[in-house]
């Protein structure tokens, strides 16, 4: 076999990443988007997989509204459900996050569809060459993300560490350890390409302590739009296993009163905890992603809300008993992410200060 000439085509670069998950000559796969979608990116998406061999159907999944509200496009029992559940593999460009109603990931019907044994691969950096090139996923950002996930799902309890004062114990037993490569390579793994962490559901009722959120540190989509960096120090207490009381200045009472606002009890819960593992992820700046954001090397991602997210690959999936209190709108799901923390896995250090240093994690 020879090896394809190197170019600059988008095609062959999204046709490489693919490849990592398996996809070749006869795969059966979705391609699938939105209704509003990047004309760009599909194109590219649908020469890589025609070069690849793929045996594949573009879907474009129906607008769905109730009311003024979105609704979920793909329904239970629908005809684009049972499509999704009969191919291989589920190619998903997000080229347009946000702007129209798009399937959650912590829905029924998406838990349905993996567990149908469908492989599902999520790019939300579907459409920007610079995020996908720059974050394409490297074999030793594999290797440690998945050792991670290993060391993950042996450990009992998980504490997290800071100079700012964050102290917070988990119980964590029993708990799947669970890790994003980017790549999706058995029947039922999900992934996102261009992540690189490693993630569990802590018990629901375990979490103790406090977590002093730091100038700098980010606190997601629940303050507005990922590339807010929190301007001064928020202080999440927790007992039982839940938020009960939210210290800080005038951010901390914005936190407070979006937190109330949802009305969904799921959201004072953690949903997971981990660490990222991708060296090549920036911190903060235009153009950040969720990417970036969730796997920068060293950090701590700690999401709250929903977390049951099952899946039939080892290593994958939450399996977490945080139900939804309602079914839609989606997601009950968010959080943030910490820099300069230390995390504990049953009192041996694996990050020190935003940095990995467990020898075989690093
Ligand atoms: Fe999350």
């Amino acid at each position: 076999m020879t090896t394809p000439r190197q170019t600059n085509d988008f095609s062959q670069l999204i046709r490489a990443a693919l490849a990592l998950s398996k996809i070749g000559e006869g795969t059966r796969a979705a391609l699938l988007s939105t209704h509003v979608y990047d004309e760009r990116a599909m194109h590219a998406f649908g020469v890589a997989l025609d070069t690849l061999g793929a045996d594949w159907v573009r879907v474009i999944m129906p607008p769905r509204t109730q009311g003024a509200d979105f609704a979920n496009p793909v329904q239970d029992r629908s005809f684009v459900a049972d499509i999704l559940k009969s191919a291989d593999i589920v190619v998903r460009p997000t080229t347009k996050k946000g702007a129209v109603a798009d399937i959650g990931m912590y829905t029924p019907v998406f838990a349905e569809i993996l567990m149908s044994g469908t492989r599902w691969w999520d790019c939300s950096i579907g459409g920007s060459e610079t995020l996908l090139r720059r974050l394409f996923p490297t074999p030793a950002m594999i290797d440690r993300t998945r050792a991670g996930a290993v060391r993950m799902q042996e450990a009992k309890t998980l504490r997290i560490t800071s100079a700012a004062g964050t102290d917070l114990t988990l119980n964590v037993a029993e708990r799947i350890g669970h890790c994003q490569v980017g790549i999706v390579d058995e029947p039922g793994r999900w992934d996102n390409f261009g992540f690189g962490l490693v993630a569990t559901a802590p018990v629901e009722n375990s979490a103790h302590g406090q977590v002093v959120w730091d100038a700098g540190d980010s606190l997601g989509e629940l303050l507005g739009a990922y590339s807010a960096l929190l301007p001064e120090p928020v202080i999440t207490h927790f007992e039982n296993g839940k938020i009960v009381r939210i210290e800080g200045g005038w951010v901390a009472r914005r936190f407070e009163e979006y937190l109330a606002s949802l009305q969904r009890p799921e959201f004072y819960r953690i949903a997971h905890i981990g660490w990222g593992t991708h060296d090549k992820a920036v911190w903060g700046g235009p153009g950040w992603n969720t990417a970036e954001w969730e796997s920068y090397y060293g950090c701590i991602m700690l999401h709250l809300g929903m977390n049951i997210f099952p899946t039939l690959a080892p290593y994958n999936g939450l399996h977490g008993q945080n139900h939804p209190s309602k079914p839609w709108p989606m997601p009950s799901h968010a959080g943030g992410c910490l820099l300069r923390h230390d995390l504990y896995l049953d009192d041996e250090i694996i990050v020190q200060a935003g940095k990995i240093i467990a020898d075989e994690l690093k």
